[in-house]
């Protein structure tokens, strides 16, 4: 098994300081990281990716004081509120940015997206480059996000450093929430595993509330068609009995009915959100990877809690085989 050293981290921070692209563990996703404020060296996250410019990064932190100096001040009462339940987690806030946030990293928005990763090989990662680090998943432009170094290595993008180690893969599985503060009110922008219920919750006092679709405009990374494997996904549909040959099928629950398939793969035993959840993306990575697979089908859950997050990634990544 390969655990990454205090060395690796070093040699890798190091590549960060002098401009260089790091892919990286987080808690949700592998992240490819950039010294967010050195707009040479977040150019080349785009480049690798093959990502628009019109979609923009995520700033990761070490420290909540460094939201002090990425938001613009006064910052709103409900950053910090959100920052002190949520950080370091999967959550990530969008303010009004200050002056030292590049035009590149907002695609030339007046917010930027903030992130604090609770993974600590992430945390020591951005503590050791001394600078916030831009840093989207770690995927080519509208593919599978990689919860495994494996997955990242797959992709074959122009990285300098990728800290690769067997025993940190994501534990959260999909992309971190994203909430909008503007106005005194939270706009969950994209889903993910801490849910509206989690936030008005936790803070009974706030307004918030998740973007209607059309608010994609504020978000612009938010397209119909992401995620997506290289073989066609399909919604299973529960009454079907044969599928054509050289089917893979994904399934959440060992307690549902079986299908006849090549190869079927189950996220979990018993249907349990944030185990689904996990398994999701590494579930179709391998249908992506395993040759006898020609199309994916995958069964749909409900759109509750984090089931409605699931489903933002499944809807997207079925979106161009419909
Ligand atoms: O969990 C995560 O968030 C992972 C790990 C690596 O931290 N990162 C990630 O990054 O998922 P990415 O680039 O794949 O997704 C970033 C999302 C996009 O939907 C983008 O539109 C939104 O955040 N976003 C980034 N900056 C924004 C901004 N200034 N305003 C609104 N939305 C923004
Ligand atoms: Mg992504």
């Amino acid at each position: 098994m390969k655990i990454i050293t205090v060395t690796e981290i070093n040699e890798a921070a190091n590549c960060l300081k002098n401009g260089g692209l790091v892919a990286f563990p987080t808690e949700t996703v592998y992240g490819l990281g950039a010294n967010a404020l050195n707009p040479i060296a977040v150019a080349k996250i785009f480049e690798a990716k093959q990502r628009p410019t019109f979609d923009p990064l995520i700033v990761h932190i070490s420290d909540l004081d460094q939201l002090n100096d990425l938001f613009e001040r006064p910052i709103e009462p409900l950053v910090f509120e959100l920052a002190r339940h949520f950080m370091p987690g999967p959550l990530t806030i969008v303010h009004r940015k200050s002056g030292i946030v590049p035009d590149l990293v907002t695609s030339g928005m007046e917010n930027v997206a903030v992130r604090m990763p609770s993974h600590p090989i992430a945390n020591k990662l951005i503590k050791l480059a001394g600078v916030p680090i831009a840093a989207p998943s770690a995927n080519k432009f509208g593919q599978l996000s990689p919860t495994s170094y494996k997955h990242v290595a797959k992709q074959k993008m122009k990285i300098d450093y990728l800290l690769a180690g067997d025993d940190i893969d994501s534990l959260v599985g999909i992309e971190s929430t994203v909430v909008l503060v503007e106005n005194n009110l939270c706009t969950i922008l994209r889903p993910g595993i801490i849910t509206l219920e989690d936030i008005k919750k936790a803070m009974p006092d706030a307004k918030v509330e998740i973007a209607e679709h059309n608010h994609k405009i504020n978000s612009p990374g938010l397209l119909d068609s992401h995620y997506s494997p290289l073989k066609p996904l399909y919604f299973l549909d529960k009454g079907t009995e044969t599928f054509p040959p050289n089917s893979g099928i994904i399934l959440h629950s060992k307690n549902d009915k079986t299908f006849p398939a090549q190869k079927i793969i189950y996220t979990s035993e018993t249907g349990d959100l944030i185990e689904i959840a996990a398994s999701l993306f590494t579930s179709l990575h391998q249908m992506e990877d395993d040759i006898t697979v020609n199309q994916i089908y995958i069964e749909k859950v409900k759109e509750k809690g984090i089931g409605i997050s699931i489903m933002d990634r499944l809807k997207k990544a079925c979106f161009q085989y419909q």
